[in-house]
C-alpha cells in the first residue's frame, strides 16, 4: 500500500513515487518479505555508473534472519540515530569500491554511483509500501571493524528499511518531525540556465552572434 504520509508538495508535477518517498523515523513491526528485499537492490543494480563499474556493495541485516548483522550496523550509529532507527525491522549499510576493477585507478565517481544506486533502491522501496531513511550519523570505523571490509572498500551510508509506522509511536520532538512539511529549495536556487550566477557575461545563451 502507498506510503501517503507528509507526500512532497514539489513545485511542479513529479511522478507520484518521487513525492511519496520520504525517510520515516517511524517503522511497523512488520517484517520486509525477502522477494521485496530483492526487488529493491535489483533496482540498486539497474543504476547507471562509471565505466558500469558498479561500485556500490550492501550489507543488510535483517533483526528477524540475521541479527548480528542487524546489531552491529545499529551499534555502529550515533545515539540520536538508534534511539529510532531499531524500530527498522532491516538495516542497511552502503560501501563503495573506490578503484576500477579494470585498471585499479581511483574512481572519482565511486561515491557519487554509490549515492545514486542508494537513491534508486529507495524509489524501489517506495513503490514497494516500503521506506528507507539514510544516515550519515555512524561510525566508519565500526562497520569497517564489525564486518572486516577489505581495503578499497568505504563505508558510505547506513539506512533502515521497512514499512512505515505510525508516527505518535515516536517520543516527542521526532513525533512532530515525522509530519511536518516536507520543503524542499525552490528551482531558482539551485537551477543555473546559461551559467553560474553573477557570470551573466558568460551565458552561453546570450552570447554575441
Ligand atoms: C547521506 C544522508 C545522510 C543523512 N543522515 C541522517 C542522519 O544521520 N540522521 C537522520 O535522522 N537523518 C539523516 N538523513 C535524512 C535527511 O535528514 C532527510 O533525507 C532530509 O531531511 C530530507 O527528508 P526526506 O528524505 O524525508 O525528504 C540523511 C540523509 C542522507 C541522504
Amino acid at each position: 500500500m502507498a506510503d501517503t504520509t507528509n507526500v512532497l508538495a514539489p513545485e511542479h508535477p513529479i511522478l507520484p513515487v518521487l513525492a511519496q518517498r520520504r525517510s520515516p523515523r517511524a517503522y511497523a513491526a512488520q517484517p520486509v518479505p525477502t522477494e521485496a528485499l530483492h526487488q529493491i537492490f535489483a533496482a540498486a543494480a539497474s543504476a547507471a555508473s562509471c565505466f558500469g563499474e558498479q561500485p556500490w556493495r550492501y550489507i543488510v541485516g535483517s533483526r528477524a534472519s540475521s541479527a548480528k548483522a542487524y546489531d552491529a550496523i545499529l551499534s555502529s550509529m550515533g545515539e540520536f540515530n538508534q534511539a529510532w532507527a531499531n524500530q527498522a525491522p532491516v538495516l542497511a549499510v552502503s560501501i563503495a569500491k573506490l578503484n576500477f576493477s579494470h585498471d585499479d585507478n581511483p574512481n572519482r565517481h565511486a561515491l557519487h554511483d554509490v549515492g545514486q544506486a542508494t537513491a534508486t533502491l529507495a524509489i524501489q522501496a517506495t513503490e514497494l509500501g516500503l521506506q528507507i531513511h539514510q544516515m550519515a550519523g555512524f561510525s566508519v570505523d565500526k562497520i569497517r571493524e564489525s564486518f572486516r571490509l577489505p581495503a578499497g572498500y568505504e563505508p558510505v551510508a547506513v539506512f533502515t528499511l521497512g514499512y512505515p509506522g505510525d508516527p505518535a509511536s515516536l517520543p516527542d520532538g521526532l513525533r512532530e518531525k515525522e509530519t511536518a512539511p516536507r520543503t524542499r529549495k525552490p528551482l531558482a536556487e539551485f537551477l543555473f540556465e546559461g551559467g553560474w550566477p553573477g557570470l551573466e557575461e558568460e551565458r552561453y545563451d546570450q552570447a554575441p552572434v
